[in-house]
């Protein structure tokens, strides 16, 4: 399973790139506003930076709600660099910019994705990831986990290329059992990735190993 961390963070980003386990990033219009990216110039130079920071996809949503400057925006991000993947709603007009863009060969990522059905048309129109946003679903008292699961069986079934890319992950149980269900990519924060290291016997047996070779190599 790729992971992909979700932020807009450089601090972030570099310090999941120095562990040597990130396979890219995924950012929104939101998580760009929290780090007080604004104006176009600043935001499409964002993007380049964070492109600069990782070796692998680097999503980027447009912001237009129609067909023609969703296609507009997509193109002017594709542009920047070759590692963006042009980031597009769960819409009749995003739908078709996927199935646009991926006639040209360009990397799209469908988000805002909540149910198999809207997986399904994601596939249809040739997108290269799908993101269902399984911590929303959670938090409404629906079970995120399922959909990844619905979206699985229904890829499988036909050999779908798009890549699950499970979304909205909160904490280290989610990238866990996306992994068991076959989830293509996660992506989360920092501080779910950084979570799977831990274990307290892993601690205490390392306090035990350290402790030994002290007491004989005094
Ligand atoms: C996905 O690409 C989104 O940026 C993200 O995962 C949304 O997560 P949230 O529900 O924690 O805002």
């Amino acid at each position: 399973m790729k992971f992909f961390i979700d932020t807009a963070n450089l601090a972030q980003i570099k310090e999941a790139q120095a562990l040597g386990v990130l396979d890219g990033v995924t950012t929104n219009p939101s998580l760009m506003a929290k780090e007080g990216i604004t104006g176009k110039n600043n935001i499409l130079k964002h993007y380049v930076d964070i492109c600069n920071l990782v070796d692998g996809d680097v999503s980027a949503e447009v912001n237009a709600l129609d067909y023609e400057g969703m296609v507009k925006e997509g193109e002017e991000l594709a542009d920047l660099h070759e590692q963006i993947v042009v980031k597009l709603p769960m819409t009749k007009e995003g739908v078709m910019a996927a199935k646009y863009f991926s006639d040209k060969g360009i990397k799209t990522n469908v988000t805002l994705v909540f149910s198999a059905g809207q997986a399904l048309l994601a596939a249809k129109a040739g997108a290269t990831y799908v993101s269902p946003f399984i911590g929303r679903l959670d938090d409404i008292s629906t079970d995120g986990l399922a959909l990844i699961e619905e979206i699985r069986e229904i890829y499988d079934n036909y050999g779908y290329e798009t890549q699950i890319l499970a979304a909205s992950v909160r904490h280290t149980m989610h990238i866990v059992n996306c992994a068991k269900i076959g989830a293509d990519v996660m992506t989360g924060p920092l501080s779910a990735i950084t979570g799977l290291l831990k274990h307290p016997l892993t601690d205490i047996g390392l306090a035990q190993f350290v402790a030994d070779f002290e007491k004989g190599n005094k």
